[in-house]
Order: structure tokens, then C-alpha cells, then sequence
């Protein structure tokens, strides 16, 4: 595996490569980034997956000094999983340039996490569009966990007429079925514990209100949630992927979304 810390050097190495396969990440890697790379290596000769922590995508400076770190663990796991570059930018690196594509934001982003975390999906779907113009990647590979960052850049993608196309890949649970996440790595194992009940009563709630066919009741979910340990809930939702709409009953199409914090750390998923 080649790393590179600089665009122009990454540039040079990749300019008569036209099939490169991307996987963004902020590093702090787990089960689910391992899944998309191994699927990206799989599915192309080439593989870049690029690690920086955005700060412009944290809406909160303590949240982005925390984030975990682990460069070197990460460094290993990449090279088993057999990467072809990893690329490590600074900040300079990937903010001194002014980018050709217009930044397109749909309106899902003012929903969920949109309404809780300003700015966040403009700096999320800038940064992205800022690697796909040094890298002009074949394909990109994102995850479901983060639907609608996910929805977001492929619209932003089509907006724009980018050639590069949009690999979602399914999300990766353990037992428990907890979705990897690198905040997780921030918990102590009683917090752990806590997530486990939380998550387990939101898949009850889902189960609930599929077989009885009742409507959402947030405020209800919300004080069971509280109870269980949860700091602050910022939405539970009901979401029909294809309409983006908010059915009050659950329906075919549709995914239970939700956000919610245990001590400092924000948890998102959705199933
Ligand atoms: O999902 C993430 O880790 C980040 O939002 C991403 C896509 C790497 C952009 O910084």
C-alpha cells in the first residue's frame, strides 16, 4: 500500500488510472468501513481509501477533538484488507483550492440530522466532492448507517453530472445488533450496556409498530429511551426510503431513524 499526505504526489501516481475505487473515511476504523473496503477491493483493481477527520463537518469543537484516533491500528487493518493507496491529507490540502462543482444540498438535509447539526451536511457533502475532484474516482462505496449523508452526495453527484457512481453497502452489526460506529470506541462498558437496552427497545418499538399497526409516538419512545439511559433523544422518525416522506404508520419501504446521545456521544442508525 502507498500513502500519500499530498494531493499533487497522489495526483501524479493516479493520472493515467481511470478505475479507482473510493472509500472515505475518518479513520478510528471498524467492522463496517472493513466491509465497504473489502467489497470496493473486490469489485475493482484499485482501491483508495482516504482518512482525515472534517473539521468543518462537526458542529461542536469538543465533539471533533474527541473523535477517536488510531492511525496506526488503521495503517495495519488497510494493508491486510490489501488497499492500493491511502491517502491522509492535511487540512490545507484539502481546503486550498477552489472546487469546480457547485455544492448541492437537496432538501432532505434540513430533516433528521439536518435539524439538530447545522452546517454538518455541507461539510460533509464538500469534503466528499473536494476528494472526488483529486481522485476522480470510478465508483465511491458509502454506508446505510449514514443514509442520508448516503442520498445526499449521490444527489449531489447527479446535480453536478459527476462521473462517478454511488456503491451503498448494507450496515454491519454485532450480536447485539449495534451498527459499528468509530464513537462507540468512546464508551466504557457500562455506557455500552445502555446502548445495548436502547437499541434493543427501539427494535421492539419497530417490531411493535409493524405487527399492531400504530401510529409513531415520539414522546413515548422518547421517556423510554430517557429511562434506559439515553442523555438526550433528538428524533426517533419513521422514513420511507423511496418517497422521503414521514408515514405516521409503518409501512413497506420504510426505516425506523433515530438519533440520540449516552453521555457526550451521538449515536445515529436507522433499521
Ligand atoms: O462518514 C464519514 O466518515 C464522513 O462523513 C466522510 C464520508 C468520510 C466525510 O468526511
Amino acid at each position: 500500500m502507498k500513502l500519500f499526505t499530498n494531493k499533487k504526489k497522489l495526483q501524479n501516481e493516479i493520472k493515467n488510472t481511470n478505475n479507482i475505487s473510493f472509500v472515505p473515511t475518518m479513520g478510528a476504523l471498524h467492522k463496517g468501513h472493513q466491509s465497504l473496503i473489502k467489497k470496493s477491493v473486490k469489485m475493482s483493481n484499485k482501491t483508495l481509501v482516504s482518512i482525515f477527520v472534517n473539521p468543518r463537518q462537526f458542529d461542536n469543537k469538543k465533539d471533533f477533538f474527541a473523535y477517536p484516533k488510531s492511525f496506526k491500528k488503521d495503517k495495519a487493518i488497510l494493508e491486510r484488507l490489501k488497499v492500493t493507496y491511502l491517502y491522509k491529507p492535511s487540512y490545507s490540502d484539502i481546503y486550498n483550492f477552489k472546487t469546480k462543482n457547485k455544492i448541492f444540498l437537496h432538501p432532505f438535509s434540513k430533516k433528521l440530522c439536518g435539524k439538530f447539526r447545522v452546517n454538518h451536511f455541507y461539510g460533509v457533502v464538500d469534503v466528499v466532492n473536494r476528494f472526488i475532484e483529486i481522485i476522480k474516482p470510478k465508483k465511491i462505496f458509502l454506508g446505510n448507517k449514514d443514509f442520508q449523508q448516503l442520498f445526499l452526495v449521490k444527489k449531489h453527484i447527479q446535480k453536478n453530472g459527476i462521473n462517478t457512481k454511488v456503491i451503498s453497502c448494507r450496515t454491519i452489526r454485532n450480536k447485539k445488533f449495534i451498527a459499528y460506529s468509530s464513537r462507540l470506541k468512546r464508551l466504557k462498558k457500562y455506557e455500552n450496556k445502555k446502548l445495548v437496552e436502547i437499541i434493543t427497545i427501539l427494535n421492539d418499538y419497530k417490531k411493535k409498530l409493524i405487527r399492531k399497526r400504530i401510529r409513531h409516538n415520539f414522546n413515548y419512545i422518547k421517556n423510554k429511551l430517557l429511562s434506559a439511559g439515553a442523555k438526550k433523544v433528538d428524533y426517533v422518525e419513521i422514513i420511507n426510503l423511496k418517497s422521503l416522506k414521514k408515514p405516521k404508520v409503518f409501512g413497506n419501504n420504510c426505516n425506523l431513524f433515530f438519533a440520540f446521545y449516552i453521555k457526550n456521544v451521538r449515536f445515529i442508525d436507522n433499521f
